[in-house]
């Protein structure tokens, strides 16, 4: 009988399901030609994994009895990803990092590390070298002697570095570029990435030692390697945002120490990313001269109120068939606005090109843009400017009704802070109002035909 019998496994390299035999198809994704052979375990005289000795004695507890204590939190710097982590970093936890190639990941970990000061902080790269990484720290010009950069791919050889070096907090750049001896399969595949994040995991859990990794994401927006990434981690961080446009949002899409509600807003310049405080002011460009065509509306980025301005362009059809285009905004609603326009309220768009973006590179799905997209449809159409200090938030049922929409305190306090004189909202949203002191002057509407004739007569 042969003794060291090398196991091997199929795995799906779009969802990580795991098969006995090859298939042509994932019955768990139905995605064709993803089943991959890989070495599941080689066998090993000693025990490669266990780099940390593990010796918890945890024993069942009634949970009457467990006290808490606040998690302690280490500060990072800045605001905006102390944030979204919710309110600060939580010792021993995983965090991924995921975002499209080129939106700022390693850079916005680099700044941390190097802005993390009094804290050791080791950024193990195996994706760029390190004079690259050097380069990159000028240009974010920050010095930190206590910043170490490794640039190291076997998790074997950074658990060795990481013993000598004891940091306070952990990067790795990125996870799919590690891989693990325990495992013969090529760096990047399924099991290569499973079971580098389980021996990080353990690492973090046994040491309390913060860990980010950064990952990459798929074509269709998921983090590269299977699902079970998500699972195991603590939190998943998401960078999102228009490459062509410098505004970076970071958002979390799970988090076990903290609300996912939170957002932070960077913007992307010459010596790195710079924290926006005031996105409204920056979203909404200040013309003097007044066009036709904008609206601004008062949506919710999770808990922040966000003032955004919504472009939109209509003109007469070149082609027989008239074109709608959105940037930044769901194209089948935008149709389903247009037929509410034409069906409720008698506006003949359907031998028109619409046109419609959302300033700033933003995407935004908050339906309470709708009333701005409305009037700005209605004011290009028109060709009638609206005034500059209008702004909108309200949803449009299929009827033409202007629907009321949550937490209209804070948005209303958000206009008024950036100087706005009206605001038009939904009239069923006159009981959310709380604060009675508002300055701006409240137009309370339930229907399309009513924001018409308030705006242009
Ligand atoms: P990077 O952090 O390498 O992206 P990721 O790790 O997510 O792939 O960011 C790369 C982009 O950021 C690059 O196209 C250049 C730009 N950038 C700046 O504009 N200013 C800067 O100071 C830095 C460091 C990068
Ligand atoms: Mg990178």
């Amino acid at each position: 009988m042969a003794k060291s019998k090398v196991k091997t496994a199929f795995f799906c390299q779009s969802c990580g399901s795991q098969y006995p035999k090859w298939v042509g198809k994932c019955t768990s994704c139905s995605e064709w030609n993803t089943i991959v052979e890989e070495v599941v375990s080689k066998p090993q005289p000693n025990d490669v994994k266990s780099t940390f000795n593990i010796n918890r004695t945890s024993k069942p507890q009634q949970i009457e009895n467990i006290e808490i204590s606040d998690i302690p939190r280490i500060k990072l710097p800045g605001t905006e990803l102390n944030r979204v982590l919710g309110g600060g970093l939580v010792p021993g936890s995983l965090i991924l990092f995921g975002g499209d190639p080129g939106i700022g990941k390693s850079t916005l970990m680099l700044q941390m590390s190097l802005r993390l000061k009094g804290s050791k902080t080791l950024y193990v790269t195996g994706e760029e070298s390190e004079q690259q990484i050097k380069m990159r720290a000028d240009r974010i010009g920050n010095k930190n002697p206590d910043c170490f950069i490794l640039t190291e791919t076997s998790t074997q050889n950074i658990f060795h570095h990481i013993k000598e070096l004891q940091p306070d907090v952990l990067v790795i750049d990125s996870i799919q570029t590690l891989h693990t001896e325990v495992i013969d399969s090529s760096p990047g595949s399924i099991s290569q990435v499973r079971e580098t994040t389980s021996e990080l995991m353990r690492y973090a859990k046994e040491t309390s030692t913060p860990v980010f990794l950064i990952g990459h994401i798929t074509k269709d927006g998921n983090i590269a390697g299977p699902k079970i990434l998500e699972h195991m981690v603590d939190v998943v961080l998401q960078f999102e945002g228009d490459r062509n446009h410098i505004y970076r949002l970071l958002r979390s899409i799970k988090n076990r120490f903290g609300s996912t509600n939170e957002l932070g807003i960077y913007e992307m310049h010459g010596a790195g990313l710079r924290e926006v405080d005031n996105p409204s002011e920056i979203l909404i460009s200040n013309k003097e001269e007044q066009l036709s065509g904008t609206a601004v509306a008062g949506t919710m980025e999770g808990n922040r109120p966000l003032l955004v301005e919504i472009q939109a362009l209509v003109s007469s059809a070149a082609y027989g068939t008239p074109q709608r285009s959105t940037t930044g905004f769901d194209s089948r609603r935008l149709n389903m606005l247009l037929a509410v326009l034409e069906k409720r309220c008698g506006f003949k768009l359907g031998a028109k090109d619409v046109f419609l973006n959302v300033a700033g590179g933003l995407k935004v799905n908050d339906p309470s843009v709708d009333l701005a997209v409305i009037s700005a449809v209605l004011s290009s159409g028109e060709d009638m400017p609206i005034s500059s200090n209008t702004c909108f938030s309200a949803e449009v049922g299929l009827s033409g009704e202007i629907r009321p929409i949550s937490r209209i305190d804070q948005r209303i306090a958000e206009a008024e802070k950036l100087g706005f004189e009206k605001i038009y909202i939904s009239k069923y949203n006159k009981k959310g109002i709380t604060a009675a002191n508002h300055k701006i002057e409240i137009v309370f509407v339930s229907k399309v035909e009513e924001v018409f004739r308030g705006l242009f007569g």
